[in-house]
């Protein structure tokens, strides 16, 4: 089978390579790969700025945002031939750790983890995959192509889960949340602001386009220029960050009201150094209650919640998001971000 490979560490590494087949476990779902998202981390491995290969191993499959049909299901593990799948990516620690243990993976104390296309367990990024029953989760096959979303959504549903326990620590009840960032996690963010019925803002840099307009769709607004023009006098309660930029992540810190949260999504290159008053930071922080804190990867809980968020969410403004399809032999090109893509995803059976 045809699948897409990278050695991580090393650029210009990428391509489509014939693999053998993957041969199910006992109890794994043999599965047709339909379709891979491809984000910021698939980009950052195949320039050889991230990932790690499973052991003994130089090459990594590639692929963590998938999408498919089951092909052959162990009996008895809920799953039948047919059903539309996606996969977890993360597997717990083998030590565990105590978050591990009680399935938070996502929390993980050790950071000996392994993600599937990410760290040290081959991806979803193949025209075949296995996966262990435990790890597949069920969408409802009238999502079709649009189930390549969920696990961006997975990501947003775990950032809202916990913005909501935090919040949970004191009087709570939000009205104003912010967006940084216009991409498919902002977009998403903004989505689940709206479900819960908050009054949202989204801010990027593009002027015009898809991106407005998608805001807009969901009756929210959308800006472009810096924190302080978006919000006015009076901060959000809650800022979700999702461009990793920086100067946005101390400005969000800044402009959050008084026992608001800020949840950054972003991740952050390096190597960028920026002024900032920290001790007018801190002393802010303290006296209005702020929490600022970072959200990573979703454990099967909030796959459950991602479930529900899309099968609530309008199909056509869904539909919309996937601004790219490219046939599997034709990887390279979606590893090559262009300024309109919201999400460029990977037709794995063309
Ligand atoms: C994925 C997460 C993963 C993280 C770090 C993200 O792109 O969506 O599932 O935990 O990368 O590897």
């Amino acid at each position: 089978m045809r699948a897409i490979t990278v050695e991580p560490g090393q650029k210009g590494s990428l391509r489509v390579e014939d693999v053998p087949d993957p041969v199910p476990g006992r109890d794994d779902l043999l599965v047709q790969g339909l379709a891979l998202g491809i984000c910021g981390t698939d980009r950052e491995i195949a320039s050889g700025e991230y990932g790690w290969p499973p052991e003994g191993h130089d090459r990594l499959i590639l692929g963590h945002e998938s999408l498919g049909r089951v092909v052959q299901a162990p009996a008895g593990s809920g799953f039948t031939e047919g059903d539309l799948v996606v996969g977890v990516v993360r597997r717990p620690d083998p030590v565990p750790c105590g978050a591990c243990a009680q399935g938070e993976f996502d929390m993980c104390r050790n950071n000996r983890y392994v993600e599937r296309g990410i760290k040290q367990l081959d991806g979803f990024g193949s025209e075949r995959w296995t996966i262990e029953a435990g790890y597949a989760v069920k969408l409802d096959p009238a999502l079709e192509y649009l189930g390549v979303l969920m696990e961006p959504t997975t990501v947003l549903a775990k950032a809202w889960d916990q913005i909501e326990r935090i919040g949970a620590r004191a009087w709570f009840e939000p009205r104003r949340v912010l967006v940084t960032g216009a991409g498919p996690i902002g977009l998403l963010a903004a989505l689940l602001g709206r479900q819960r019925g908050l009054e949202v803002a989204v801010l990027d840099r593009v002027t015009e386009g898809i991106k407005p307009e998608l805001v807009r769709a969901l009756g929210a607004e959308y800006h472009t220029g810096t924190i302080a023009e978006a919000v006015g006098d009076t901060g959000p309660d809650i800022i979700i960050e999702a461009t990793g930029a920086g100067r946005l992540v101390f400005d969000a810190m800044e402009k959050i009201a008084s026992g608001g949260i800020v949840c950054l999504t972003g991740v952050s290159t390096s190597g960028r150094d920026l002024r900032v008053d920290a001790g007018a930071i801190s002393r802010e922080i303290v006296l209005e209650n702020n929490v600022i804190f970072g959200s990573v990867n979703a454990n099967l809980r909030h796959y459950q919640l991602a479930t529900v968020a899309l099968a609530a969410a309008d199909r056509s403004w869904l539909s919309r998001l996937i601004t790219r399809r490219i046939p599997l032999a034709d990887v390279a090109e979606a590893m090559e971000p262009d300024p309109d893509d919201i999400k460029v995803v990977v037709d794995l059976t063309a």
